[in-house]
């Protein structure tokens, strides 16, 4: 038995000295070459990376300014949907742009002048070509070079999201939360949104710039008076509920409306424009009519539909 065995191992090591050609590649293959799953990793983090890197301080300027045609190609398919809890769906390219660079803070246009400067996406897998899983911390910090505060650390925002993707590797659905909203905004503005006073403020605020922003063919109300009067009825919500037919929802949607007013303007208007209005208590939930898959078939691999 001995003997065989030692016979056999001779014969393999003669086969590979005499046919070096034939091992070499394949080594070669097995450490070389990666896999297919970590292509696709590599295709699908980048992805995720050029989104959040838009979200950066000044990158997000000139999709503000000038919109969509300021977006790379390559990052969301033309025909994206998602969700991003507690914000709401986006049913379109021009709402998911909107979403992801529109809203992010500009220092010179809130009082604390925050905005993201950084970011780091902390978790990753992407475990089939279609679908990938992240968490990105996104830190803010004060942009205002004249002020001693310029470069102080505030609080970081954090995004969890599963992401699908096309055959290109574009973002076609995403699913993302944002477990700290209400708590970022607080401590960011460092006034307790629950304070009546602030609550006050905040709607002479979204109405004096509602007048400013929306007018002609976008008006909604007949005076900053009409919407102060109507607006101090509704409920003020806050950002872990921004999704309603309450304040807070409209201060989200005024700072869309200078992008598309036409879009925007009814949203922070007496009606809502179907956006912050009341919803129903299953809306995060209705994947089906949103993604248009059967559910739990969106962001999952090896889907059989
Ligand atoms: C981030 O965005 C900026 C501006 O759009 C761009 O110049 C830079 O190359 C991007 N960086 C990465 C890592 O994508």
């Amino acid at each position: 038995m001995m003997f065989c065995f030692h016979l056999l191992s001779i014969a393999c090591a003669i086969a590979g000295l005499v046919s070096p050609a034939r091992a070499w590649p394949i080594w070669w293959l097995s450490n070389k070459i990666p896999s297919p799953t970590a292509v696709y990793e590599e295709r699908n983090l980048k992805t995720i990376q050029g989104i959040y890197n838009l979200t950066v301080y000044p990158n997000q300027l000139p999709i503000i300014t000038a919109g969509a045609s300021q977006v790379p190609s390559g990052l969301f398919s033309q025909n994206v949907v998602g969700r991003v809890d507690p914000v709401g769906d986006f049913h379109s390219f021009q709402d998911s742009i909107e979403y992801f660079f529109a809203l992010s803070p500009v220092p010179q246009a809130n009082a604390v002048r925050a905005a993201i400067t950084s970011f780091q996406i902390t978790e990753f897998t992407s475990a089939c070509a279609n679908v990938a899983a992240s968490v990105v911390y996104l830190f803010c910090t004060v942009v205002n070079p004249c002020s001693p505060d310029h470069g102080k650390q505030l609080a970081t925002l954090k995004q969890v999201a599963f992401w699908r993707f096309d055959d290109a590797g574009a973002v076609v659905n995403y699913d993302a939360w944002i477990p700290n909203l209400n708590s970022w905004v607080v401590s960011t503005q460092g006034v307790p949104i629950s304070n009546p006073q602030a609550q006050v403020q905040a709607i002479q605020q979204l109405c004096a710039f509602t007048q400013l922003r929306c007018t002609g063919a976008n008006t909604q109300w007949a005076s900053t008076e009409e919407c102060v009067t109507t607006l101090s009825q509704r409920p003020f919500g806050n950002y872990d509920e921004a999704w309603g037919d309450n304040i807070v929802c409209r201060t989200i949607h005024l700072v869309l409306t200078q992008v598309r007013p036409d879009h925007h303007c009814p949203h922070v208007g007496p009606t809502g424009g179907g956006k912050c209005v009341d919803i129903p208590s299953n809306a995060y939930f209705e994947d089906v009519s949103l993604y248009g898959n059967p559910l739990g078939k969106t962001f999952t691999c090896n889907r059989t539909t």
